[in-house]
């Protein structure tokens, strides 16, 4: 096939996107993309945590494509289209019983944007409290509680008003003990509350269960309900922000399933819809009666041609069995990550819940962020498409499509190895 990355091609688009693999790619199929020349490449990014059925599942296909014969748009304040309802109920069966009305729009971003609205709205409140490393999307107010990087708003500030900033407890980061950091955490949360954003302005807390971009770190399960437990004390919201945790990436439908604790607002979005562009937030019926008719909305969502790919997302999620998937290959991972830092002193540490795994490389390693850049283009060299994330993208994350298998999965990590053999012989250079 003809590349189209020659002549002007690439000049019409702007560069504010940076490219991470250089890849062409004509099709994907399940795990894998294949580009242009026809070299397969097992994806283990999913295109960011969006495609958990894998790359084009037939299903998913079918259910687009008879969708689009009947009705591609059908704005939801003028008519009510089918799969909206279809969707709305299936997600009631998929959540807690006090998660049963959803609001549906396009991106994680704006899914968070309305979260924030409707937190506002329903309390009377403005303020909101997020936490360190977390990523919440890149529109004004999203990114306000967005700290995951400084470049995501370096040159953008001021942004919203309103927002404190909490510590998250990533030990490895602090290098401090899991309970001690966690007790640390909730009274400077506490301290927080007491300082810079009193409960009687605090609408809502929005966090990750588990951080995505921020670095793939799971808090202790205290932290969680301890933050709960202040919220119900204080009335103040609590948002899950679970765009890239949700829909069996972690083991669980939703991570915060690991957690035995429950979100006032849950955010959900990319592995929805298996590609096609959806999100929505999810709350109890009580809470939404609170948000004005007609302050929030928008033209496309729920665009019914995703809402239909989303319905059958989740009946694949079920009947696939991709959540017990998600958990059973993400521990054979995390068992094989803990036997190569083993044997690699490069690597830091190796954390995660189910398909959600990340690898950081040591801290005590000048070049850590240069160890990770390395090992994921030589990755990319043997076929194997990763990420990183983390302040300095110190962390490879794993994130495969939750249709992966166990051979598939033991090739990827003999790819890492040899790519970790290969870093290991140049380290001194980086
Ligand atoms: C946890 C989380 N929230 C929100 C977003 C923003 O989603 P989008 O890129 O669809 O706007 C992302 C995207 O990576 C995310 O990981």
């Amino acid at each position: 096939m003809t590349s189209l990355l020659k002549n002007k091609n690439l000049s019409y688009i702007s560069p504010v996107w940076p490219q991470f693999t250089g890849l062409e790619i004509e099709y994907g199929k399940g795990i894998y993309l294949y580009d242009i020349d026809g070299k397969k490449y097992l994806d283990f990014t999913s295109g960011i945590g969006v495609t958990n059925t894998g790359h084009c599942h037939d299903r998913v296909v079918r259910t687009i494509q008879n969708q689009a014969e009947r009705l591609i748009h059908g704005q939801s304040t003028v008519i009510y289209n089918q799969p909206m309802l279809k969707l709305a109920s299936k997600i009631n069966e998929i959540t807690p019983p006090q998660l049963n009305c959803s609001f549906f729009t396009n991106s994680g971003s704006e899914a968070v944007e309305s979260a924030i609205k409707l937190a506002r709205h329903a309390t009377n409140k403005t303020n909101i409290i997020c936490f360190q490393g977390g990523y919440h999307g890149r529109s004004i107010g999203a990114m306000s509680v967005t700290t995951a990087k400084s470049i995501y708003r370096n040159k953008y500030q001021p942004l919203m008003a309103g927002v404190s900033v909490s510590p998250f407890p990533y030990s490895y980061r602090y290098q401090q003990e899991e309970d001690s950091l966690e007790d640390w955490c909730i009274k400077e949360l506490e301290y927080l509350l007491k300082t810079q954003s009193s409960p009687d302005e605090t609408a809502a807390m929005i966090l990750e269960p588990v951080l995505g971009e921020g670095g793939y770190v799971v808090p202790p399960k205290k932290f969680l309900q301890r933050i709960r437990d202040i919220c119900d004390h204080y009335g103040i919201l609590l948002i899950f922000d679970e765009v890239q945790s949700g829909f069996g990436r972690t083991g669980e439908f939703f991570a915060f399933e690991h957690f035995d604790v429950q979100p006032d607002i849950l955010v959900v979005a990319k592995g929805l819809a298996s590609g096609l562009p959806l999100s929505g937030i999810v709350s109890s019926r009580e809470l939404m009666e609170e948000w004005i008719p007609g302050s929030h909305g928008g033209t496309y969502g729920p665009n019914p041609v995703a809402a239909s790919a989303a319905i059958e997302t989740i009946k694949i999620i079920e009947e696939e069995k991709l959540v017990e998937n998600s958990a059973s290959l993400g521990r054979v991972l995390l068992k094989s990550l803990y036997k190569l830092k083993n044997e690699y002193p490069f690597i830091g540490e190796v954390r995660g819940l189910g398909l959600m795994v990340g690898c950081e490389f040591s801290s005590h390693h000048p070049s850590s962020s240069k160890i990770a850049e390395e090992v994921r283009k030589k990755c990319l060299e043997q076929g194997l498409i990763l990420l990183t994330c983390g302040s300095d993208n110190q962390v490879i994350r794993w994130i495969p499509p939750l249709t992966l298998d166990e051979n598939s999965l033991e090739r990827a990590l003999k790819i890492f190895e040899n790519a970790l053999i290969k870093v290991e012989e140049i380290i001194h250079e980086l």
